[in-house]
């Protein structure tokens, strides 16, 4: 019986606010909007990271303004934090978005460490894969 707990009380951890494992399918059974916007911005961001390093100026137009409107999972994500943190990336893209190429290094930065706070502070499961968005050097 104790065993059984334990197993229900992981998939509870798993389904809420976790690292997708198939983030390849883009509806994987109705993900939410903030879900599929999160992923687009993470492909995105991955996209760009091989030229960023090579100092190689990107074309990043970028829009993810309805990250203020879009649905969760579940309503208690957007806690009073995430709007502040929400428009701190915004503005953070917008200057990767209109970046030169002497400071998109340092935008790009700054733009994954806005996903990292975010994170840190409501839904820690998917740091593990914005660690792969980073760039150390
Ligand atoms: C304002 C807070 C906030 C910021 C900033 C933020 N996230 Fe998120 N992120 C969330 C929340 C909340 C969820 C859970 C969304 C849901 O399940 O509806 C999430 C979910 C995710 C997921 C998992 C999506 C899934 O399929 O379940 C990934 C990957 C992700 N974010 C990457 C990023 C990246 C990359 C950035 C920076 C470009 C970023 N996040 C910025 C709050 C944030």
């Amino acid at each position: 019986m104790k065993k059984y707990l334990v197993i229900l009380t992981l998939v509870a951890i798993a389904f809420s606010c976790s690292p997708k494992k198939n983030h390849f399918i883009n509806n994987p059974n109705g993900s939410s909007e903030l879900a599929t916007l999160m992923n687009q911005m993470y492909s995105d961001l991955f996209n760009i990271k091989a030229k960023v390093i090579k100092g190689k100026k990107v074309k990043f137009q970028a829009d993810y303004s309805t990250i203020m409107t879009a649905t969760p999972t579940d309503e208690s994500m957007k806690n009073n934090t995430f709007e502040s943190f929400a428009t701190a990336l915004l503005q953070n893209v917008k200057e990767l978005n209109t970046a030169t190429s002497a400071n998109q290094l340092e935008a790009y930065k700054t733009v994954v460490q806005t996903c990292i706070s975010c994170h840190n502070n409501s839904c820690p499961g998917p740091l593990m894969r914005i660690a792969n968005l980073e760039i150390t050097d």
